[in-house]
Parts: structure tokens; C-alpha cells; sequence
């Protein structure tokens, strides 16, 4: 299983829209998808449809109490797309995990002998504390949204220094696979800007595909449901699926055609 964290521990830049349509999209392409909610407000388990209150497993069991994955892992409302959803109970771990061996390996030691996907996105909550830090120990790479405005630029390179430090101390196979520049309006020149310089800064690593800000990726979630089947015409959609394509063109390609 090739194993994604989706992060940027700035809040509200487009990670669990882009967990969540970017899984729902491999998901469509035929890869048996699995998407981990890593983030206590539980927002990607809510977008892919299932409720709070329908929350009986979580990955607090996962973490915490070591419950195996296959019985932490639910099907979504989308066919290819399994959820292990997140609770409320997950802002505990940090804590709770402080004195617990190899507790920043829990994740990538739960994960270790899964194969019953093909692919799996985990998304990180805002902050690079000990959740954050299990995924990208877990992780083979890691995808980076990042808003197209001021600050943009200050908060990834914050970010890239945390790699450099996991790849030292804990994962030195740690990847990035993409940068992607979420809400791009093309009518602030500021945005604008900030994509042009992060091209400059970063090069290859952007993603060509640019996600525009859409009301109707903002709307999808209060449905229950990714934007890509909410509405997958849409120019938010649109985009995902190209963002789709560009990553599976980046993966390596022994386990692309596997
Ligand atoms: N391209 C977009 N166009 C319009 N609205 C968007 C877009 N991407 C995300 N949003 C909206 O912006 C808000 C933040 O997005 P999202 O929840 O994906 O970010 P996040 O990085 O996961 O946030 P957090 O750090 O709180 O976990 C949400 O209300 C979402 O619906
Ligand atoms: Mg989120």
C-alpha cells in the first residue's frame, strides 16, 4: 500500500478537500482507497458521509488501544473508498501517547502489514504535533496544500524543515510528492503572485494542476458527499481529477501498474 499524508500544519488551506477528492478520485480510477481521518474535528470522516454519531470505531483506536486496521476501517458511501473516521476522542492521544513506546511509530507499525488496499491518504490535522508526526512516519510521501496567499510561503518552509527533521530522525525515506496550490481565484492579482513565486521558490515540485476556490467544493461536505460526485462537473471537480492523474503519473510506476 502506498501510504500519502496529506499536511500543512497552517489550518484551513485545503487538506481534507483535497484528501477527500483526491481519494474519492483513485477511488473512481479502480485503486482500492483507504482514507484516514487524522484529525480530531473529524472533518473528512462528516464529508464522506458519515455522521458523528455514526462513529463507533475511530482512528483513537488505531492509535491508542491498537486495535488491528481492519476493524477500525468502515466502507464510505463511495464504492473504492474505505474510511477509518476520526472522533473527538483523537485530541486525547497526544497526551495520552506522551509516555508510550515508539509512539510516534504507532501508525506506521499499524499499517505495516495491510494490504487490502492499494492506496491509502491520511488527513493530518492542523499542527505538527505527535498526530502529524505519525503520519509522516507512516507515510511514504507526503502532499502539501498550500493556499495561494501572504503567509503562504512562511508556513511551508516551516513545514519542509519538519521533513528534513523526520527524514534524520525517523523516516529517511520520507518523500514529497506535490506541492498543490489550493483556492487560486484568478481574478486577485495577489494569489496570482504568491502561485508565481511558489513556482519560482519550488519549481517541479507544484503540481501543475491549480485548484480553484469553487463554492461548490465548500458546499459538498454539508451533503455528505465529495464534490466530485455532489457535483463532478463542477471547476473544483474538474481540477481534483486532473490533480488525480498528475499524482498517479508521479508514483512510482512499478506500483502504478501493479
Ligand atoms: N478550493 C476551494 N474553494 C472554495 N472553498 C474551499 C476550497 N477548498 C476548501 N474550501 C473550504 O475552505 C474551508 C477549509 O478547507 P479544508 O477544511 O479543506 O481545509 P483544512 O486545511 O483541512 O482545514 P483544517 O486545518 O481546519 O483541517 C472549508 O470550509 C472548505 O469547504
Ligand atoms: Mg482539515
Amino acid at each position: 500500500m502506498i501510504v500519502i499524508a496529506i499536511a500543512n500544519q497552517k489550518g484551513g488551506v485545503g487538506k481534507t478537500t483535497t484528501a477527500i477528492n483526491i481519494a474519492t478520485a483513485m477511488a473512481a480510477s479502480g485503486w482500492r482507497t483507504l482514507l484516514i481521518d487524522l484529525d480530531p474535528q473529524g472533518n473528512a470522516s462528516t464529508g464522506v458521509g458519515l455522521a458523528a454519531a455514526q462513529r463507533d470505531v475511530s482512528s483513537y483506536d488505531l492509535l491508542v488501544d491498537e486495535v488491528p486496521v481492519e476493524e477500525c476501517t468502515v466502507a464510505s458511501s463511495i464504492p473504492g473508498l474505505d474510511l477509518i473516521p476520526a472522533t473527538v476522542d483523537l485530541s486525547g492521544a497526544e497526551v495520552e501517547l506522551v509516555g508510550a513506546e515508539a509512539r510516534s511509530f504507532r501508525l506506521r507499525d499499524a499499517l505495516a502489514e495491510h494490504d487490502a488496499h492499494d492506496i491509502c491518504f491520511i488527513d493530518c490535522p492542523p499542527s505538527l504535533g505527535l498526530l502529524t508526526l505519525n503520519a509522516l512516519c507512516a507515510a511514504d510521501t507526503l502532499m502539501v496544500p498550500l493556499q495561494c496567499e501572504f503567509f503562504a510561503l512562511e508556513g511551508l518552509s516551516q513545514l519542509l524543515q519538519t521533513v528534513e527533521q523526520v527524514q534524520q530522525r525517523f523516516n529517511p525515506d520520507l518523500g514529497i510528492i506535490g506541492i498543490a496550490l489550493t483556492m487560486f481565484d484568478r481574478r486577485n492579482r495577489l494569489t496570482d503572485q504568491v502561485a508565481d513565486d511558489v513556482r519560482e521558490c519550488l519549481g517541479d515540485l507544484v503540481f501543475e494542476a491549480v485548484i480553484p476556490r469553487n463554492v461548490r467544493l465548500s458546499e459538498a461536505p454539508s451533503h455528505g458527499l465529495p464534490a466530485l460526485v455532489y457535483d463532478h462537473a463542477c471547476m473544483g471537480s474538474r481540477a481534483y481529477m486532473d490533480l488525480a492523474r498528475e499524482l498517479i503519473g508521479r508514483l512510482p510506476q512499478e506500483r502504478v501498474a501493479a
